[in-house]
């Protein structure tokens, strides 16, 4: 694959993680509440390696348990009051991790390679009837871990909780992602979307920069989502590092079958240098969802609607779509055959749901997960889980009432 320097740094965006969370260009007080401590592990623990049957692995993670994409997880069911895990060698440095037990609030962590973090305690479930069916969960925000061992007390058991029904796929680039939010992934509105669904497993197949287009992006020659949804890592440089042109594959026919497939694309293939052609986007879209539907033929898809700028006319701001008439075709050739479906987001995001790097604000990926939310639940006729859209880190309240 010939990658040009652009793409590079384009692809590079999400890779450092970092310490400090910057709101609205204020510095964060205590930005992972939630840290877990590193510990070394003795005879008090049982410990359970990577690929053993107990550990369910959530989104898509390689042969060496290395996590890619967008927000992949673990799950655990464990007995006891004790539960670390362990990262390998291939953990990108201080990357951000959201975990929780059931469905409480999210805490967040970062970790580093070749250390162990205990993320539970009898302190952490004093307040907590658990018994015995804890669900400990653990998503990745940054693109990052590689998981080496899972450990719980010396007395205590690994299970393997048992897995939803139904599975959500969601596939997009930046927009998708959560970059530039302020936990990114998992104040992503794809996120969102997909842990307020409350009992669906999900696999949110995004990265930022990534084209629809295949062999159009940044200069030609880099492969578009109908090729790279078919491989375990994502498109970015770390992946590139580690596989060069050849990564593993995905068996996307060995996964449980997705119900609902949502594609939120057009953001890169739009943008310079790439300026794909209305022709091929249109081209390689069909390509995708022609193969989505070939491989999960009861699926639902959904085109999301891909907004652009928004502009100043008179008195109001006009939104603009981009290749809009191409996704309405794709829509179109599926209508007879399959469950394609067109979501229009005009009119969920305003202009100043966009921040000063033209992504989503937190409310802008709340509002858009919401509405989604309600679409599916319209649509799909799925019900809304009481334990459903929990949000994390999302107190913002007024303390005062004198004006
Ligand atoms: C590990 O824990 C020690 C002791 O609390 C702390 O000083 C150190 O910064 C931690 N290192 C990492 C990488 O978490
Ligand atoms: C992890 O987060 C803590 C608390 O915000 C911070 O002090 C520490 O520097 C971070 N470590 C890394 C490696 O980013």
């Amino acid at each position: 694959m010939r990658i040009g320097s652009l793409a590079v740094t384009v692809l590079s965006w999400a890779l450092s993680a970092s310490a400090t969370v910057l709101l609205n260009e204020q510095v964060v007080d205590n930005p992972y509440p939630g840290q877990a401590a590193n510990i070394s592990l003795d005879d008090s623990w049982r410990t359970y390696d990577a690929g053993a049957d107990e550990i369910a692995y959530k989104g898509r993670w390689d042969s060496k348990h290395i996590s890619w994409w967008t927000a992949a997880g673990i799950k655990l069911q464990f007995s006891g009051e004790q539960l670390a895990v362990s990262f390998g060698a291939d953990t990108s440095e201080g990357v951000l991790v959201a975990y929780r037990i059931g469905s409480l609030e999210w805490q967040y962590s970062n970790v580093t390679a070749d250390y162990t973090y205990q993320f539970v305690s009898s302190e952490t479930l004093k307040d907590i009837d658990a018994g015995n069916e804890k669900i400990f969960e653990l998503r990745v925000s940054n693109w990052g871990p590689q998981i080496a061992s899972v450990s719980v007390a010396q007395d205590a058991a690994l299970t393997k909780p048992p897995t939803f029904d139904k599975r959500v796929e969601i596939i997009g680039g930046s927009l998708t992602t959560g970059q530039f939010a302020s936990y990114e992934s998992l104040s992503g509105w794809a996120f969102l979307l997909a842990q307020g669904l409350g009992n669906v497993e999900y696999t949110i197949t995004a990265y930022p920069g990534v084209c629809l287009a295949d062999l159009k992006c940044y200069g030609g020659g880099v492969h578009g989502m109908p090729w790279w949804w078919h491989r375990a890592s994502d498109p970015g440089s770390r992946a590139r590092g580690m596989y060069g042109d050849e990564p593993e594959m995905f068996d996307v026919k060995g996964d449980q079958p997705a119900d609902l497939v949502i594609i939120q694309m057009g953001g890169n293939d739009h943008r310079k240098p790439n300026e794909v052609s209305g022709a091929d986007y249109y081209h390689d879209y069909l390509r995708l969802v022609d193969d989505i539907v070939h491989i999960w033929p009861q699926t639902t898809v959904v085109l999301l609607s891909q907004w652009g700028q928004w502009t100043l006319e008179g008195t109001k701001y006009v939104p603009s779509v981009l290749y809009e008439s191409e996704t309405k075709r794709v829509h179109d050739h599926f209508k007879e055959h399959h469950y394609v479906r067109y979501f229009d987001t005009k009119g969920v995001l305003q202009y100043n749901d966009i921040s000063p790097k033209n992504h989503p604000t937190d409310i802008g990926h709340v509002k858009l997960a919401s509405h989604l939310l309600q679409w599916i639940k319209i649509m799909m006729r799925w019900d809304l889980e009481p334990t459903g859209e929990v949000q994390h880190n999302t107190l913002y309240w007024n303390n005062q009432q004198e004006y």
